[in-house]
């Protein structure tokens, strides 16, 4: 079997991994209430939501939350909780209804080419949007990407899960990050089957981001570098935004 797409099996081990860090999805949904101010949030759209584990951290707290990926291994997981999710592309998404808030977390974003990917995005996302209503997403900083890709390259991040040994590699590369993911799993007679998965995550420049929100006819409220409202540096890994529709 050759290499995968991103997320073509991986939905199999995700929530064994990330699903894990619940900490993480608990302090977006903390995140989100202080940024909206006062401004009532009753309908959710996650951009992106992979198994839909902050869905379910949103859900359980009385929101009207909805959901969308590319990836069907992922949708898989998030339908076995019973959320509702749609199988749409960022760059060009059409659910048929409006929300109070739209929220792509987890660096789903630095998956898109470039910046006209990500201007399409934003331009899909006002339309869905309420008036008044909140764009809230992230993105791993190219200062990150740059240090990951210098600091990880030729070494992977090992888990061992129950039947799976999982490795995230960090392969040779300059202004994005390249991962390969390879899942070993064991099969009944002791063999392992393994795949193999390319991940690329791009970096953006801050700036030009900022200008896009701009340009999409979206306000910028403000950017963070962690979801308790910490200034953003040269430094800062990863970026929050918080944007609203005029
Ligand atoms: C790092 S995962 C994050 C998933 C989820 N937001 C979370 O917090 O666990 C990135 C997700 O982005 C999705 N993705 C990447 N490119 C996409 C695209 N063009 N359209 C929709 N989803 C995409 C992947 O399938 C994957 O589920």
């Amino acid at each position: 079997m050759g290499t995968l797409e991103p997320y073509k099996r991986l939905g199999e081990v995700y929530d064994q991994i990330h699903g894990r860090k619940q900490d993480f999805y608990e302090g977006y949904l903390e995140f989100v209430e202080k940024a909206v101010n006062d401004f009532e949030v009753g309908s959710v759209l996650e951009m992106a939501c992979g198994t839909g584990n902050l869905m379910e951290i949103f859900e359980k707290n009385g929101y009207d939350v909805e959901g969308f990926d590319i990836s069907n291994s992922m949708l898989g997981v998030a339908e076995s909780k019973d959320l509702s999710v749609y199988k749409q592309d960022l760059k060009d998404f059409k659910i048929g209804r409006k929300y109070d808030l739209l929220i792509c977390i987890y660096d789903s974003l630095n998956y898109l080419e470039d910046l006209e990917e990500i201007k399409r995005c934003f331009e899909s996302s006002v339309e869905h949007l309420n008036e008044k209503g909140y764009l809230i997403f992230d993105l791993n900083s190219k200062y990150f990407i740059e240090e990951a890709t210098k600091k990880w390259e030729g070494s992977a991040f090992h888990y061992e899960l129950e039947n799976h040994e999982v490795f995230y590699r960090t392969c040779e590369s300059e202004d994005k990050w390249v991962l390969k993911t390879m899942v070993f799993e064991e099969k009944d007679d002791g063999f392992y089957e393994k795949f193999v998965e390319k991940h690329v995550e791009q970096s953006f420049e801050l700036e030009k981001v900022k200008e896009l929100v701009r340009e999409t006819g979206l306000e910028l409220e403000g950017i963070y570098s962690s979801l308790e409202f910490e200034k953003v540096d040269e430094e800062s890994k990863r970026w929050f935004f918080v944007c609203k529709k005029k």
